[in-house]
């Protein structure tokens, strides 16, 4: 091995060349050689999940070098010298070129999340074990002889208490016994050959909507799907709200962890009776959502969040057994919770971002989470940054006066054509509308704009000079008490001046978070390829609407996909895939936050981005 380049510093990135494939990716150093493989999307051998056990990820380091683990002395003692080195334990820390040895099985793979292939490895495995029985020179205990057992495939685990009773009934009747380890937790011993079935569940937990899904972990398959609102919408609408009561004390912060869990468990209940699963069945459970409701989810307070400087308690991943956890999964599973990104910048998002490989792929793509909180992600595999933009209720049909939620009766959709008006109602045709959702909204103030009824700077035409024009929707226009300036969309159902100026207040917020975000990256909105709309509202989101009023960059229409839920996808991806859970668990240390009330002229900013943008550029 010889140095290639001077020890680059902490936090820099470092060139890492895999042969015989020619792969090349740049990670930041102490990044594992065999995560940044995974990360360039070359698979490198390995059954205990990158935990340094089972000695099959070596690969020879040509240039550059790596410490002398004591994992590497236990697998590879002769080979040392020749430059091999555990993959999972080999830190980059220069420029380094290695040898790959090539795959000895080729694993399935299933496509995920957006166009992503995922190699089918789960964190949940069944073994097969010889277990040799005891004899007057072989002390051992039964437990040793299970660890034992367990070292020979690879696996070091840790045992809980609770199975040794088990355990003690397996070394009775036999030979061989059948292990099932989540990670590196032992979570049932049977005696035979008893391989059985094994599922996970992904949730994602957010304020309004909680997602389950249920997947067959053998298939690799989904099983059943089911979500629910939020068991916590009694005690405030939104993340603020529910701060508000979790300062009432530790009895509310009680209260709004059992309101969660009751929720989960429902929804666990609810998968299995649709798949034919028991409970027990379900090995793991992955968790993603927003920080402040992971933070009650663990019953956790959640307030340091809401008070400046906006510190949580956690954004780091956590792992904890069902049983603490509250998941009516088997009791000694395991419940593991992405990390986050900062405390406004959530493990959905990092979800989002597994989801879709925006970390991982070369083309410089911007993502964007609309919700009462903005999530923005914008870069490529060479640099990612991420900030969040309070964009207040609006979107969820707060502080406008017809606005509700997206269920029945709202307007979800409208075209303004020749005269017409189109509507499109949740519930269909012969629903009357009751109000309108936050797509509607969207959709209604760009139709406005395209049909010359509301300005530029947000105002919308009097009736008058409407009439004057002779424009067929003049008619429309009507003044409410107060003078205030309306647009009747449907009897009932009016868009108002002020509710133009609740989504400008909104949609300022997150265009100004795109700004910063994409100033702190260096690029302009010509550099993007794409730009994905993701959350379950963004599915709603008509891209040419979301453009018009000037939500995201002035791209080609053709290049703003809606994704819909990525960050539930994220979460399955990391069910099947411990590769892709290892890369959701370092995404925090690749992804820059920047800190929009940081930004010294957020104010200038966001008054420049409550206009609309001018129709000539978004036409
Ligand atoms: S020792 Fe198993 S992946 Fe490295």
């Amino acid at each position: 091995m010889s140095a290639v380049a001077t020890e680059a510093g902490i936090g820099s990135k470092v060139q890492v060349t895999y042969r015989p494939s020619g792969t090349t990716v740049r990670v930041p150093t102490g990044t594992t050689l065999f995560h940044a493989a995974h990360w360039a999307g070359l698979p490198i051998e390995s059954t205990c999940g990158g935990r340094g056990t089972c000695g099959k990820c070596a690969v020879r380091i040509v240039e550059g070098d790596a410490e002398v683990t004591p994992a590497d002395h236990r697998h590879l003692a002769e080979r040392l010298d020749d430059g091999w080195r555990l993959s999972c334990q080999a830190e980059v820390r220069s420029e380094t070129v290695c040898d790959v040895p090539a795959l000895m099985r080729a694993p399935k793979a299933a496509t995920m999340g957006v166009g992503r292939l995922v190699l089918l490895e789960p964190n949940v495995q069944q073994l097969l074990l010889e277990l040799p029985p005891p004899d007057l020179d072989d002390h051992r205990s039964h437990h040793r002889r299970l660890l034992d057992a367990l070292e020979i495939e690879g696996l070091e685990v840790i045992v809980p208490p609770a199975l040794l009773p088990t355990i003690a009934r397996v070394a009775e009747e036999g030979r061989v016994a059948t292990a099932t380890v989540v990670g590196d937790h032992l979570v049932a011993i049977a005696p035979g050959d008893e391989s059985a079935r094994m599922f996970g569940v992904s949730f994602d937990i957010g304020t309004t909507t909680v997602v389950a899904t249920l997947v067959d972990l053998t298939a690799g398959a989904t099983a059943a799907i089911a979500s629910a609102l939020n068991g916590q919408a009694p005690f405030g609408a939104d993340v603020i709200a529910r701060m508000g009561h979790a300062m009432s004390g530790d009895d509310a912060i009680a209260e709004l962890r059992d309101a969660i869990l009751a929720t989960v468990n429902g929804l666990i209940d609810q998968v299995c009776g649709a798949a034919g699963v028991e409970g027990h069945e379900i090995l793991e459970a992955v968790v993603v959502g927003n920080a402040t409701m992971l933070h009650l989810l663990l019953g956790v307070d959640p307030r340091s969040i809401a008070l400046s400087p906006f510190v949580a308690t956690f954004l780091e991943p956590q792992d904890l057994s069902a049983a603490d956890a509250g998941f009516a999964i088997e009791p000694l599973g395991r419940v593991a919770l992405f990390p986050s990104i900062g405390a406004y910048v959530g493990a959905d998002i990092v979800g989002d971002v597994v989801a879709t490989g925006l970390a991982r792929e070369p083309e410089l793509r911007l993502l964007v989470d609309v919700g009462t909180n903005g999530e923005i992600v914008v870069g490529n595999r060479d640099r990612v940054v991420a900030t969040s933009a309070p964009a207040g209720p609006a979107f969820e049909g707060g502080q406008i006066l017809h606005g509700m939620r997206a269920t029945e009766g709202a307007i979800e959709g409208v075209v303004l054509e020749r005269g017409e008006i189109e509507l499109q109602v949740i519930g269909g045709e012969g629903v009357a509308p009751r109000g309108i959702c936050g797509s509607g909204l969207i959709d209604v103030v760009a139709q406005l704009r395209l049909a010359g009824l509301l300005l530029e700077n947000g105002i919308l035409r009097s009736r008058d000079e409407a009439v004057a024009e002779g424009h067929p929707l003049a008619g429309r226009l009507i003044v409410l008490g107060e003078g205030i300036r309306a647009f009747e969309l449907a009897e009932g159902v009016v868009l108002t001046q002020l509710d133009v100026r609740e989504l400008q207040s909104a949609k300022g917020a997150i265009a100004t978070g795109i700004e910063v975000a994409m100033d702190a990256l260096g690029v302009r909105t010509a550099d993007l390829e794409q730009v994905l709309l993701a959350g379950s509202f963004g599915s709603y989101i008509a891209p040419q609407s979301a453009r018009v009023v000037g939500l995201v960059p002035p791209v080609p229409v053709d290049r703003i996909t809606a994704v819909g839920n990525t960050a539930s996808e994220g979460a399955k991806m990391a069910l099947l895939s411990f590769r892709e859970r290892e890369v959701a668990f370092e995404l925090p240390g690749w992804i820059e936050y920047v800190e929009l009330s940081g930004a010294e002229d957020f104010n200038d900013r966001f008054i420049r981005n409550l206009a609309f943008p001018a129709l000539e550029s978004v036409r």
